[in-house]
């Protein structure tokens, strides 16, 4: 956990401060009982008005600079977490942005997102409380039992034995609610991965009416999590009456054997009063530790989901030596006995791929469902390392160019493509930063969404809402496309992006592609023969396997797979 600290540095000051303000606080209100007790036993006592008005006068005077001294401590504090959160976050982020598509795959967003949110919350929260209370709490009990002993030795025991007692209590108690908040947060991960299912699936759920089953899911989750918080709260709850019968019972007890003494004059009344405000402030003292005990086992397992985040490296990343520089060559992409698995447990998903292609040429790749057509494509911006074989792109080897060229030089508009809240405008200017109008519309133009741009009425500024909602699946493939196409890359890749358009948009498409875009490799993934029976070279891919690199033509004569495919769609078209 405290290797995270590094991410407070920049808080230093503030963290160590902090505690300190807090530590003057403390020892102004161990001090109050011992100028009350002299203002009872010299001031009201003895009549003395002068020593009344003087001790009053330095009990106000202490608790003013007091309460400035909290004020500090607090704003401290405050700005030390909040900045050590918000620095945490931001790293964190930056992590997760590093990592390859198996460590995304690995983790799952939704547990990504509660470690950033909640995980990074009971951090902050610790950091808070260590500024405020860890020097006070304990601070202020043993400096209670000290004073204790100060005023009346013979009556201190009394404090000797009830620390011991109520540590024992807090310590069985902590000792079944600290493993059951380990386990609270663990259900709220499968809550989150529950909830954000449901409402990301939101339109599947009620299209194949699971309401009901769905929210009897959700209910599942949040009585199971309602259930570990009963217990912890159930648990939790006993502290309170017996923390207070404790301390009422070590009051009585003061007050008998104190009482005792005032009568035969072996103690002042404001003594006694002192020693019960020390005990109060001894008890509610070791409240807060184990409260703060509390804090700290949940900041810890907090601390150990942030830190394996922190400790995963990306397994696709850029090497040492990696010196390409991106230069045309006539064969822009080669595979030579590729292989390719997704994880060690899933076997290979694809075996033994082996084609090449030359600049300018496009290339359609086809197969049944599940083939291997995604996973293929992959390899080529390098979202996925390859297995076995080798991959070069120019005449070099992937590896040797840093994912920032290859990236700038390739463009994949993945199957399932995203449109983020802002407007048309702001998602083409993620394909080139500083594209301006003409660019923009140009890049419409080709992925046939000029026509359906210019009738919104706000043009280019139109907006998208979360995950593109408000347009339907073509408008948003044809958009994602001119997003691609706008950062004019050297190879252009759709993965099925075409399978939400009518034939005769899809086929304007692929003619605008090849016309205006004549330097570019395209390669066209798709489940339909039409898309890429005009194709340069078509890959046919089966369970994993190359089943078939040619053309149209040929392929129907030496592909099984490709002339089954055809058969069925032509008969189809036919009807
Ligand atoms: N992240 C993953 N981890 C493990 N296996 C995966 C993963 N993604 C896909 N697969 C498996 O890899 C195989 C190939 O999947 P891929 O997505 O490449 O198919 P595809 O040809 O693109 O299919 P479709 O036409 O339906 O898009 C499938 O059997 C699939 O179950
Ligand atoms: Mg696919």
């Amino acid at each position: 956990m405290f290797s995270l600290l590094k991410y407070a540095k920049k808080y230093r000051v503030q963290i160590i401060l902090g505690p300190i303000f807090k530590f003057l606080e403390a020892v102004f209100e161990l001090l109050l009982p011992i100028f009350m007790a002299k203002l009872i036993d010299e001031g009201i006592n003895n009549k003395d008005s002068s020593t009344t008005i003087k001790m009053a006068l330095a009990m106000f005077v202490m608790t003013l600079i007091g309460l400035v001294c909290v004020l500090i401590c607090q704003y401290f504090s405050s700005i030390a977490s909040q900045g050590f959160g918000t620095e945490l976050r931001n790293e964190m982020m930056r992590k997760i942005n590093s990592f390859s598509h198996v460590e995304i795959n690995e983790y799952g967003t939704s547990t990504l997102i509660t470690r950033i949110t909640n995980d990074i919350n009971q951090l902050q929260l610790a950091l808070a409380m260590l500024i405020r209370l860890v020097v006070r709490a304990p601070f202020l009990s043993i400096g209670s039992i000290v004073m204790a002993f100060i005023i009346n030795p013979k009556i201190a025991w009394i404090f000797v034995i009830t620390l011991p007692l109520f540590s024992i209590l807090l310590f069985f108690i902590m000792k079944k609610t600290v493993p059951l908040y380990k386990k609270v947060q663990e259900k709220l991960d499968s809550l989150n991965l529950v909830v954000n299912e449901n409402l990301s699936g939101v339109r599947v759920i009620r299209a194949f009416a699971k309401k009901d089953e769905e929210a009897k899911k959700v209910a599942s989750v949040t009585d199971d999590l309602a259930i570990s918080y009963k217990t912890v709260a159930n648990i939790s709850a006993l502290l309170n009456p017996i923390t207070t019968l404790i301390m009422n019972g070590a009051i009585i007890f003061l007050l008998y054997i104190g009482g005792n003494q005032v009568n035969i004059g072996g103690m002042k009344q404001g003594e006694v009063l002192a020693l019960i405000n020390y005990m109060t402030q001894m008890l509610l003292a070791l409240i807060v530790v184990a409260n703060l005990v509390v804090i700290f086992t949940r900041a810890f397992a907090s601390a150990n989901r942030v830190n394996e985040i922190f400790n995963t490296e990306p397994s696709v990343t850029d090497l040492v030596d990696q010196s390409a520089s991106w230069k045309k060559e006539n064969e822009v992409l080669k595979f030579s006995n590729v292989g390719f698995k997704y994880t060690e447990k899933s076997g290979y998903t694809l075996k033994d791929i082996n084609f090449s292609l030359k600049q300018g040429e496009t290339l359609g790749i086809i197969g049944p469902t599940g083939s291997g057509k995604s996973a293929l494509i992959q390899l080529i911006p390098r979202f996925y390392n390859i297995n076995k074989g080798s991959l070069k792109i120019n005449n070099k080897n992937i590896i040797d160019y840093t994912l920032e060229v290859l990236r700038d030089h390739i463009a994949v508009v993945p199957q399932n493509s995203v449109l983020f809240t802002g407007t048309i405008r702001s998602n083409l200017l993620w394909g080139k930063e500083n594209a301006t109008d003409d660019e923009c519309w140009k890049a419409l133009e080709i992925a046939q969404c000029a026509d359906f741009v210019k009738s919104l009425p706000e043009g280019l500024d139109y907006k998208v809402l979360a995950g593109g909602k408000n347009f339907s699946g073509g408008q948003k493939q044809r958009i994602a496309i001119a997003r691609a196409l706008i950062k004019n890359p050297n190879i252009l890749i759709l993965d099925d992006s075409l399978s939400a358009l009518d034939y005769k948009t899809d086929l304007n498409l692929r003619n605008a592609l090849n016309n205006s875009m004549k330097e570019t490799t395209l390669i066209i993934v798709s489940q339909r023969i039409s898309s890429v029976r005009s194709a340069d070279k078509i890959l046919v891919l089966n369970d994993g396997k190359q089943d078939g690199f040619n053309n149209h033509e040929n392929l129907l004569q030496i592909s099984k797979t490709y002339n089954a495919i055809a058969k069925s769609q032509i008969e189809k078209e036919e009807l």
